[in-house]
């Protein structure tokens, strides 16, 4: 474990919260995690759940998945979540005003030496940072989904962040057993998604023109390449409107075969269709 972490506190219970909680309790943390609604906070315990029985069923688990699951706790009481916690970690939806709101409040009932961590994957660590009263001690922490099996995660140095708080979120990163990627220049979307979007902007710019097909787009890259998923079903699996709501917000255009979909409220594996029908149990066979 991290030094001087003990106990972190993650705000926001869906898939990357759930996620970080899940891989903060396996590497040993007292964990909190928090959201506003007792549904919200009872589904993402759900598949944290889940999630922990499939890694102990692979192997993949050195410890009993009851002995994980008891560092867990759940709330809906931000002062609760956050009151003992060594770090917070948030990961609720990419609003810059819903953000900073949520950190005014931490900043009231979180310890003076809590670290505060964003897991922002669109919007700059410095302009949420300005909710705090110190920013020095704010940072990003950008995992990648799903958290468990994503072996990178951005430490991310906002324009006021303490170089010993980027040393501290580093040394957390490493303590899950997980590699982190020190990004100096905070700008919007960071390294990875700056390096990624194109891809996927462009497949679908060349769907758009008829130029290629869902399924040769995603075996090109997978079978091409080697990426364990091609442009398409990786945005069916993280999630159509995520992926249009980080263009827009910047003014970027986004292809016509996203907006469509997003407007046919057909948003990728979660609504059960996006780029592939999963409803119809065709999945994903690149045929
Ligand atoms: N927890 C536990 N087990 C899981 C799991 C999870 N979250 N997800 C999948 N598994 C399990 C599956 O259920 C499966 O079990 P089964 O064989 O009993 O059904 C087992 O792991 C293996 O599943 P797969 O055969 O599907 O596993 P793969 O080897 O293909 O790996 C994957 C799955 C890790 C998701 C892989 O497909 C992958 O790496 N995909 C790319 C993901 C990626 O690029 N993520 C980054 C997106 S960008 C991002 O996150 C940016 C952010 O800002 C939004």
């Amino acid at each position: 474990m991290a030094s001087d972490i003990t106990t972190v506190a993650v705000l926001g219970a869906g898939s990357m919260g759930h996620g970080i909680a899940e891989v903060a309790a396996i590497a040993g943390y007292d964990v909190w995690m928090r959201d506003i609604e007792e549904s919200y906070v009872e589904d993402g315990l759900d598949q944290l759940e889940w999630s922990v029985g499939k890694l102990a069923e692979k192997g993949r688990l050195d410890e009993d998945p009851e002995t994980v699951l008891s560092r867990v706790r759940t709330t809906t009481d931000l002062e609760t979540a956050v009151g003992d916690a060594d770090l917070v970690v948030e990961a609720i939806p990419e609003d810059l005003e819903m953000k900073r709101n949520l950190f005014a409040d931490v900043d009231e009932f979180a310890s003076d030496d809590a670290v505060l961590a964003t897991n922002t994957s669109s919007l700059r660590v410095s302009d949420i940072a300005r909710a705090v009263g110190n920013p020095e001690r704010f940072c990003g922490l950008h995992f990648f989904n799903p958290p468990v099996r994503m072996d990178l995660v951005e430490v991310v140095s906002g324009e006021q962040t303490d170089p010993a708080v980027v040393d501290a979120a580093y040394e957390f990163v490493e303590s899950l057993d997980k590699t982190p990627v020190l990004v100096r220049k905070d700008v919007p979307q960071f390294v990875v998604n700056n390096v990624l979007t194109p891809l996927m902007e462009e497949a679908g710019w060349m769907l758009d023109d008829g130029e290629a097909e869902v399924r040769q787009a995603d075996a090109a890259m997978v079978f091409r390449r080697g990426y364990p998923m091609g442009p398409f079903e990786l945005a069916d699996f993280g999630g159509l409107d995520v992926f249009v709501h980080s263009r827009e917000q910047w003014d970027d255009p986004v292809p016509e075969c996203f907006e469509t979909r997003v407007d046919r409220d057909d948003l990728g594996r979660k609504t059960g269709r996006g780029f592939y029908d999963y409803e119809e149990g065709d999945g994903v066979d690149y045929e």
